[in-house]
């Protein structure tokens, strides 16, 4: 799915080929807008004779198809059953869009939603979500099947409202940030033969632009720098690894004294090393690059829209796999901050291709550092697949993140740092290990470990495991298994924050 055109037209304008009419849960009398009793008197009240009958019954999710025949300028009308009034959210919006967009996939073209000034959402709210339940719900991961008939795409998205000052262009940007969204999800479901550290490396180079430089160190560079922990977790593979930077300087900054730092971890398969994971599902671990991802494909949506933000972007990309040459048990490296550590655990590779690319954030100016990583197989036992847990060195910028994370619908919830539990990584030979053998706390001793490699200023840690890349469907507008985007909307959010 590429460019959505987005307009803004009062109910009724243009020849769609669906118009989409929310429709609530509960008790039929008013359970239409305005907007709607307006249209379904142009359709001879058949809308509201069908509620009437219990035909209709609004239930988040399910929606009801009718042909017009000639009777309405729409060809057809999906009535889209939002679930209780009092309920709707914004999520809830997005699930009721990506359930029409399921039933328009066969046709496609152009697809007009009715905002609804009886809910208790702002417009621009609905507008948003409708935009992003359409785009998200109607991504398909099955690129790589040769005979998969490709669904008609939803080419234009208006929005049915009278109140739609600046709606427009509010939405075209929303788009803009579904389509990237949809890209980090590609290159997550990208199967690892396809998508080494090199060929991420790639992909990331093919954005750049006027104001997003793209660069990437390969091994030599690496272990020049001092990276050693890096370089241990790339060095079994001969997909050597690489440290993807990007770096996108606005024509125009709000806070010269500020430069957002994000860093990705971008594992392009994760077996585990000489510390093997099982075999039951394995192949999961292709999307152990989400974090890095979400930062690549966030950083060509920020560019795309011009935000006045100094970024900077490192992507730390590895493949962790066994070989002759795998790093092991009891060995011990050294970052490039310096600091010493024991491994304990070669599949706790995640904290230590991190560590190095925190410290190159910093070594490039970042002051405000966020770092996005499918770390810790806990953090998903936690927390499922809906929310990611989120950690933060200094309490104004945990509250920064939350919001956008809120806002965004990339959800977070804030999890504890606390230097009693630092201890768990203390080792006996070196400045610390890099996992714990006690099974307790896992994804906060992680944290507790990347705080050592965070250096001076606001950091941020999101450990997405869970929703980062989904077993199954989530039964809302991710309806994919696979790759969802998680933090491409949180990071651009946070831009847009940050710059106003
Ligand atoms: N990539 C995994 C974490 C993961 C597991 C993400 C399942 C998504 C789904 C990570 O590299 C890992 O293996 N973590 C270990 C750490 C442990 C050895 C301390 C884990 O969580 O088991
Ligand atoms: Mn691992
Ligand atoms: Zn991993």
């Amino acid at each position: 799915m590429g460019e959505v055109v987005i307009e803004v037209k009062a109910p009724g304008e243009g020849e769609p080929d669906f118009v989409a009419i929310p429709f609530p849960e509960g008790n039929t009398e008013g359970a239409f807008s305005n907007g709607a009793r307006e249209l379904d008197g142009r359709f001879k009240g058949r809308l509201q004779r069908l509620a009437d009958s219990g035909d209709l019954k609004g239930e988040l999710g399910t929606t009801v198809v009718l042909h017009t025949d000639g009777e309405l300028n729409a060809r057809r009308v999906v009535v889209a059953g939002i679930g209780k009034k009092e309920e709707v959210d914004a999520d809830a919006l997005r699930t009721a869009a990506s359930a029409v967009a399921d039933r328009v996939a066969d046709v496609g073209g152009t697809l007009a939603w009715l905002l609804d000034d009886s809910l208790p959402l702002p417009l621009a709210v609905q507008a948003r979500a409708i935009v992003e339940g359409t785009m998200l719900g109607s991504y398909s991961p099955a690129r790589w099947k040769t005979q998969e008939k490709p669904a008609a795409r939803v080419e234009k998205i208006v929005l049915y409202t009278t109140a739609g000052n600046g709606l427009a262009e509010s939405a075209s940007r929303i788009a803009t940030v579904g389509k990237w969204v949809n890209f980090a999800r590609d290159l997550a479901n990208s199967p690892p033969n396809e998508l080494t550290p090199e060929a991420l490396a790639m992909r990331a180079a093919e954005l750049a632009g006027p104001t997003l430089a793209v660069e990437a160190l390969d091994s030599a560079r690496i272990d020049e720098l001092g990276m050693g922990a890096l370089s241990a977790v790339g060095r079994a593979s001969s997909n050597g690894p690489r440290l993807i930077v990007l770096r996108y300087e606005p024509a125009r900054a709000t806070r010269e004294d500020l430069v957002l730092g994000l860093v990705g971890k971008a594992i392009t398969f994760d077996a585990g090393g000489i510390s093997l994971k099982p075999a039951l599902k394995m192949q999961d671990m292709k999307g152990d690059m989400a974090g890095g991802a979400a930062v690549i494909a966030a950083m060509a949506a920020v560019a795309e829209l011009e935000l006045p933000v100094r970024i900077v972007a490192v992507v730390a990309a590895a493949e962790n796999l066994v070989s002759g040459d795998s790093f092991r048990p009891g060995d011990i490296l050294r970052a490039a901050n310096g600091k010493t550590i024991e491994i304990t655990n070669t599949d706790a590779e995640g904290r230590l291709v991190l560590a190095d690319a925190l410290w190159y954030a910093r070594r490039e100016g970042a002051t405000h550092v966020l770092d996005l990583a499918t770390l810790t197989g806990a953090m998903e036992l936690a927390l499922g697949d809906f929310y990611a847990g989120l950690f933060a060195n200094e309490e104004g910028w945990l509250h920064e993140v939350l919001a956008a994370a809120k806002t965004s619908g990339d959800h977070a919830w804030p999890f504890p740092l606390h230097p009693r539990y630092r201890r768990y990584v203390d080792s006996s030979f070196a400045d610390l290990k890099n996992s714990s053998d006690l099974r307790q706390g896992s994804p906060v001793l992680a944290a507790e470990f990347l705080r050592e490699f965070s250096g001076e200023g606001p950091w941020a840690h999101i450990d997405m495991a869970g929703p980062g890349f989904l077993e199954r469907s989530r039964g809302d507008y991710l309806t994919q298994r696979g790759g969802t985007g998680y933090g491409v909307r949180l990071i651009v959010e946070l831009a847009q924050s940050l710059s106003s």
